[in-house]
């Protein structure tokens, strides 16, 4: 069974060998579950948006090795694990940006290899996917209360926080990065209410974060991804609270499109800008944020909204993230701790420490 299973909100569980995706495309207003029994139909939830979220990409990838595992051992006992890797290879490119999704199939990989040919590798590696899971939801916890700590530092600021897309519970394992620290300041009585960016094109924040929010009882305020400099300006909001995708080892953010101009917007209007990402989101192997790859979506995204066509017939650029350099970083909140204006040498200290908190 899926971990934790107390929590209000998740997007992902495991029954019985069977993966189960809540699918986002169609929150708020309908709840429906997507089954998985098979590998391609992991490609296909991470890829067509029906599981979205950089942590919860990397769990369903997880099930989605111990689904294929059981279909290449059940196909040729003796070579699933070199079948399998035509698999691994179709989950990892199945979204560009995110590196919770390589970082996964690394740790799935990892397990592979030390397995013997002939023997039922699902039980095991189902086990393993449910670690990651359980693991993700653990270090929301623990990053909820190290932000908040933050919050409570700098009570002087203002009560109010500002969030873009959606890094909540339907984002990862469960309870959020960004939406978990202000669950916990919320708890804590840091913060009076949320304004939160609707998100566009795909409206993770008016469809996803307003909904988790809404159903927590946090006062959310939702506005037009333009207005975001607007309401920093007119509402007393000190912080922007973002998740993340990668994270390179200078600091370089990509997040959201949408997050470089809030990054520039706090700084304008003195908010600080507080990351939330566990571990499995930094890649240490890039420096740059240039070194990025930005998944560049379908112009119809941009072109259509609820089905019915709006733009006109140009060229369109539909890049989903976008990266924020590390200078415009206040905070960057892990499970292993907190650092205060994220660079090389720091980032690489906190990677060496096996916990900080
Ligand atoms: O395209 P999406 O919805 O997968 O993008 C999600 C985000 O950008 C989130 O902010 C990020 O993955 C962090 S989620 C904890």
């Amino acid at each position: 069974m899926t971990p934790d299973s107390t929590m209000k909100v998740k997007a992902i569980e495991w029954q019985a060998g069977t993966l189960l995706l809540l699918d986002q495309r169609l929150l708020p207003h309908q709840e429906v579950w997507v089954k998985c029994n098979r590998v391609e139909e992991v490609v296909a939830g991470i890829r067509d948006m029906v599981v979205r979220g950089a942590p919860a990409i990397g769990i369903a990838a997880a099930y989605g090795v111990a689904l294929a595992a059981r279909t290449r051992f059940a196909a040729d006992p003796d070579n699933w694990k070199a079948d399998v890797e035509v698999d691994l290879q179709l989950l990892e490119a199945s979204r560009p940006t995110a590196v919770n999704l390589s970082w996964a199939i690394k740790q799935m990989r990892r397990q592979i290899q030390g397995f013997q040919q002939g023997r039922d590798p699902f039980r095991l590696l189902a086990e393993f996917a449910a670690r990651i899971h359980q693991a993700d939801i653990e270090a929301n916890k623990v990053m909820g209360q190290l932000g908040a700590k933050i919050l409570a530092e700098h009570q002087e600021q203002g009560r109010e926080v500002m969030t873009h897309c959606n890094a909540g519970a339907l984002a990862t394992g469960g309870y959020g990065t960004a939406l978990g620290v202000i669950r916990a300041a919320w708890e804590q009585k840091l913060i009076d209410r949320v304004h939160v960016n609707e998100t566009r094109p795909w409206w993770q924040g008016s469809r996803l974060t307003a909904w988790e929010l809404q159903q927590e009882g946090i006062p959310a305020t939702l506005h037009v991804d333009s207005a975001a400099a607007h309401q920093m300006k007119t509402s007393p909001i000190s912080w922007v609270i973002v998740g993340a995708d990668r994270i390179t080892a200078e600091g370089d953010v990509a997040n959201k499109i949408g997050t470089y101009q809030l990054a520039i917007q706090a700084l304008h209007h003195g908010a600080g800008l507080m990351v939330v990402a566990p571990t499995s989101t930094l890649d240490m192997d890039l420096d740059y944020g240039e070194d990025i790859q930005i998944e560049e979506r379908a112009a119809d995204e941009v072109l259509y909204a609820a089905g019915q066509r709006i733009g006109a017939d140009v060229e369109v650029a539909n890049p989903v993230f976008d990266v924020t350099p590390a200078d415009l970083v206040d905070y960057l909140v892990t499970e292993k701790g907190v650092i205060h204006r994220p660079d090389k040498a720091k980032l690489q200290k906190l990677m060496s420490h096996k916990s900080m908190h």
